[in-house]
């Protein structure tokens, strides 16, 4: 009989047996997929999802290795305090030159209903405020709605076209599009019950669409 001690470690021992398989296979359809891949990559879009494990960003819209640039957090939001996801956006647009910024949301995001409740969950409290702040910014829409549900998922479309317009707050976007660098940022939410994406109509693509009080580039 095996130690519970080591069933952990046989779980752990199971990854590595799927990895070997999964580069195998790869191998096999491609003989230079990996050469090509670690030679460089040319990925067109830059993904900005939740961390949420439900939601993994390739596989959701069928995308290979090398194919999309991925920064994940709790709720998927964009803080301008942020050096991880600046960075992420940063190396994104003006090294690897993407053309797209894709915010992607999902319903049910457990992070976006911390922000509505009245209780403390930890550190996480403070990643989640800006979307509190939202929540009481849109009292008044969500109080048209009759139940729970239905605001914590609205709640969810609004936090990401809020994500979309703190990306097009930036001076990495801003600056891509004063050298007229081809950049579209797009807000999307992802259900976790059918597995489909929603586009929620929130794109932008020039200064002209960003508020003037934002707008920062030279
Ligand atoms: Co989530």
């Amino acid at each position: 009989m095996v130690k519970k001690t080591n069933d952990a470690h046989d779980e752990l021992k199971q990854l590595f047996q799927n990895n070997r398989e999964w580069a195998q296979k790869e191998t096999d359809a491609d003989p230079q997929f990996f050469a090509r891949l670690a030679g460089q990559q040319a990925p067109e879009y830059l993904w900005i999802g939740c961390s949420d494990s439900r939601v993994p960003a390739n596989q959701i819209v069928g995308l290979l290795p090398g194919e999309l640039f991925v920064h994940r957090n709790i709720a998927n939001v964009v803080i301008h305090t942020d050096l991880n996801c600046l960075s992420v956006m940063q190396y994104a647009v003006e090294v690897l030159k993407v053309k797209h910024i894709i915010v992607t949301g999902h319903y049910n995001c457990g992070g976006v209903q911390a922000a509505m409740q009245n209780q403390q969950f930890g550190l996480v409290d403070n990643w989640l405020r800006n979307i509190r702040d939202l929540y009481h910014a849109s009292a008044d829409e969500l109080a048209q709605l009759s139940n729970d549900q239905e605001k914590l998922n609205r709640l969810c479309e609004l936090n990401v076209k809020a994500q979309v317009n703190n990306v097009c707050h930036t001076q990495i976007v801003q600056n891509a599009w004063a050298r007229n660098q081809e950049l579209t940022v797009h807000g999307w939410i992802y259900s976790l019950e059918n597995g489909l994406l929603k586009d929620l109509g929130v794109t932008v693509n020039s200064i002209e669409q960003v508020h003037k009080i934002y707008h920062v580039a030279p």
